[in-house]
């Protein structure tokens, strides 16, 4: 099983990667492996860095694409198939689909473009089933002032660009049965419910 988690900044995704995470190792006895994107190995993690420093101003769309997709490819080829391979369930908060989102919707990359590099990054390694916990941008805005966090590069993007990446998730979503749009603004254990239950029927379990 391989399982992402996609959606704006701030929608609850990594509360959730880690319910289910637990859920699947203790309640089912699965072998888990978690990974977050961008970042889950040393290569990654290192590309992380530079695509979130907020002292970087001047980088163009064509190097963050690639830089998201670099840091992808070798995770995919390092953890997540070899992971997949031996048997392991792997969660991934974040896979393609953020690409998708924030540099076709998000900064306008053609979608055409983006198919092609995601294609090449993820080498066939396609999530079985990705959940998007959907929350208005208003919402996500209000819990960054409540964490109280500085803003990272990507999240100083401004409202107008949340936006588009939210619908980019919703329009995604309605052409592919791959995605699970879950409302990311409902009570954490019954977001949680609903996760286990789609889970649990799209794999037999
Ligand atoms: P992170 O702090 O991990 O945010 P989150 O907890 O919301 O996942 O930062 C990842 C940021 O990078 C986030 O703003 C989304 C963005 N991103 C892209 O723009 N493209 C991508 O392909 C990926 C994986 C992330």
């Amino acid at each position: 099983m391989f399982i992402s988690f996609e959606g704006i900044d701030f929608c609850g995704k990594s509360t959730q990667v880690k319910l289910l995470s637990d859920y699947l190792l203790n309640e089912r006895g699965f072998k888990i492996q978690n990974i977050r994107e961008p970042g889950g190995t040393q290569i990654s993690e290192k590309i992380r860095t530079i695509l979130l420093d907020r002292k970087i101003f001047d980088m163009t769309i064509q190097a963050e694409i690639l830089l998201f997709s670099a840091s992808r490819s070798q995770l995919v080829q390092q953890v997540i198939k070899p992971s997949l391979n031996e048997g392991t369930v792997v969660i991934s908060d974040r896979f393609h689909d953020s690409t998708t989102a924030y540099q076709g919707f998000g900064r306008g990359i053609s979608i055409e473009y983006i198919e092609t590099i995601n294609r090449f990054a993820i080498d066939g390694t396609l999530p079985d089933v990705t959940f998007i916990l959907d929350i208005d941008v208003e919402t996500a805005e209000k819990r960054r002032v409540q964490k109280n966090t500085v803003p990272d590069r990507m999240e100083s993007a401004g409202k107008e660009f949340f936006t588009r990446v939210r619908d980019g998730y919703l329009t995604m979503a309605r052409s592919d049965k791959r995605f699970v749009v879950i409302d990311g603004k409902m009570d954490v254990m019954n977001i949680h419910k609903e996760i286990i239950n789609e889970v649990e029927n799209r794999f037999k379990l």
